[in-house]
């Protein structure tokens, strides 16, 4: 049950298929391309677009709007120390600026990052300063129909393996990506996270956490681990971020704002970042981000202690996932954050990866619905150094529930447009490139069917459906 009210809605519209259809056209099959009048229900991501509360938007009004020495940033310092329990912040505009300067600084061509699994821009920044990534979970991560609580643990002895094959000191730091992104927003334990910084103390390497879906992690720790079933997300999110060197986050993720910051509890590090902070973000109270999400971040992170805010994402989540599971869906289980995460390779198991199932699966169901999601699968893949391409563990279409803002029966509609798509998934063909830029190419990507196959889905849907949008 929703433990908040609506107050302010923004209205949405339905276009006709006959126009979905041609929005994906010119969109280039690439749900990122599309524009937000034609799309129902925008699932496309939580960044940017969690509900803000009240005090939020009250608190924007108060921002100390100066160049130097804000006390906006004072109230922000103060949140990330009473949340994160860390003294020492840098601000920057938002996670990938903090990847930006973190891989400035310590990564160099050599060097080996290893970390449970890569998030998109975490990689491409690594790779743009000439480091590799290792990708360190357990086989059972890449389970689909899986209750393990915690796919998201990093395999502690790879990762010793991975330190002693390399030399420790071609390992700039160890990354830990709290709640996995892309292997469906699943979470690890804080045993696991302990077993890390046991493993980084014995080889003298910093451990990074990147936060940006912390407080989620946090939840299903309480859910999930035994030892902190009695504690608090206060409790919980410093038990992990106290075991982590260095921590940085996307605020358009974890507190429902703008911007990002990079915190860290040792002089040393702070001073290694410092300088790169004004070169490439902005002065030192506010990195790129505007005063007054400043003050709604410093809001928004107090707000991920409650864990009826926290709660509610992933419950829907819940929701859809059991109810798409009842149906045969698959679907990434058990359940994680973010979103629900539907397993393309299998729904579309007759089109080949070359050909990008996930990618078309989330175009057949804008099509169907204009419920717009986002392919995490091999177009999200980047191109290895020799160009080739790099196929996806998982073939993900990704709908994500940002926070507190869809209601239940959107949720269903969501549910029932996926049925029948499932029932329909024959009528769904492949994509190929036809623009394909050189780095995070799934952004601005441009892609065309490899047949007519969407001028067939939505014949059957006209028959179906009548006249219906
Ligand atoms: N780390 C994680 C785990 C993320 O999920 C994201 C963004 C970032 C870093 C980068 O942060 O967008 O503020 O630069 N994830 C968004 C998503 C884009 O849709 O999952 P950013």
């Amino acid at each position: 049950m929703e433990l908040h009210k609506v107050r302010i809605v923004q209205k949405l519209n339905l276009v006709p298929i006959e126009r979905r259809l041609e929005a994906l056209y010119e969109g280039g099959f690439n749900t990122f391309r599309l524009s937000t009048k034609d799309v129902f229900l925008d699932m496309l991501t939580d960044s940017g677009t969690n509900a803000m509360s009240d005090n939020q938007l009250a608190a924007m009004m108060q921002g100390d709007d100066a160049y130097a020495g804000s006390q906006s940033f004072v109230r922000l310092q103060t949140a990330v120390k009473d949340v994160l329990g860390k003294e020492l912040l840098l601000p920057v505009h938002q996670g990938r600026a903090a990847e930006n300067i973190i891989s400035i600084a310590y990564v160099k061509k050599g060097s080996l990052v290893p970390m449970n699994y890569h998030f998109t821009t975490a990689m491409a920044h690594i790779t743009q300063n000439g480091g590799k990534i290792a990708e360190l979970l357990y086989p059972e991560a890449y389970v689909i129909n899986s209750d393990h609580p915690f796919k998201g643990n990093m395999n502690i002895e790879k990762l010793e393996e991975v330190i002693k094959h390399q030399g420790a000191s071609n390992i700039p730091f160890i990354r830990m990506e709290a709640s996995t992104n892309l292997i469906g927003g699943q979470p690890f334990s804080v045993q696991n996270l302990r077993d890390v910084r046991a493993i980084a103390d014995k080889y003298s390497i910093r451990l990074v956490l990147d936060a940006s879906l912390l407080g989620e992690n946090a939840y299903l720790v309480l859910k999930r681990e035994e030892e902190f079933k009695n504690s608090n997300m206060g409790e919980v999110m410093k038990t992990m971020t106290a075991l982590a060197d260095l921590v940085y986050f996307s605020a358009r993720k974890i507190s429902s704002s703008r911007g990002g910051g990079i915190c860290t509890d040792k002089l040393e590090i702070f001073k290694e970042l410092e300088a790169l902070v004004p070169l490439y973000e902005g002065f030192l109270t506010y990195g790129g981000i505007s005063i007054r999400e400043i003050e709604a971040m410093a809001v928004g992170l107090y707000e991920t202690l409650d864990e009826t805010m926290i709660c509610q994402s992933p419950s829907f989540i819940k929701y859809l996932v059991d109810a798409l599971d009842a149906k045969g869906i698959p679907v990434i289980k058990p359940a994680g954050v973010l979103g629900a995460h539907v397993d393309a390779m299998q729904v579309c198991s007759h089109i080949p990866q070359t050909e990008y199932p996930a990618g078309a699966l989330a175009a057949a169901l804008f099509l169907v619905s204009g419920v717009r999601g986002m392919e995490r699968g091999s177009i999200s893949n980047q191109r290895d150094e020799y160009g080739n391409e790099t196929y996806a563990d998982m073939e993900l279409l990704r709908l994500a529930v940002p926070r507190r803002v869809f209601t239940l029966s959107q949720i269903k509609y969501v549910e029932d447009r996926l049925n029948w798509l499932y029932d329909n998934r024959e009528l769904i063909g492949g994509l190929r490139f036809v623009y394909e830029p050189p780095v995070l190419r799934f952004f601005m990507g441009g892609l065309e069917p490899t047949s007519d196959w969407p001028q067939k889905l939505m014949a059957k849907f006209r028959t179906d459906f009548g006249e219906s949008l």
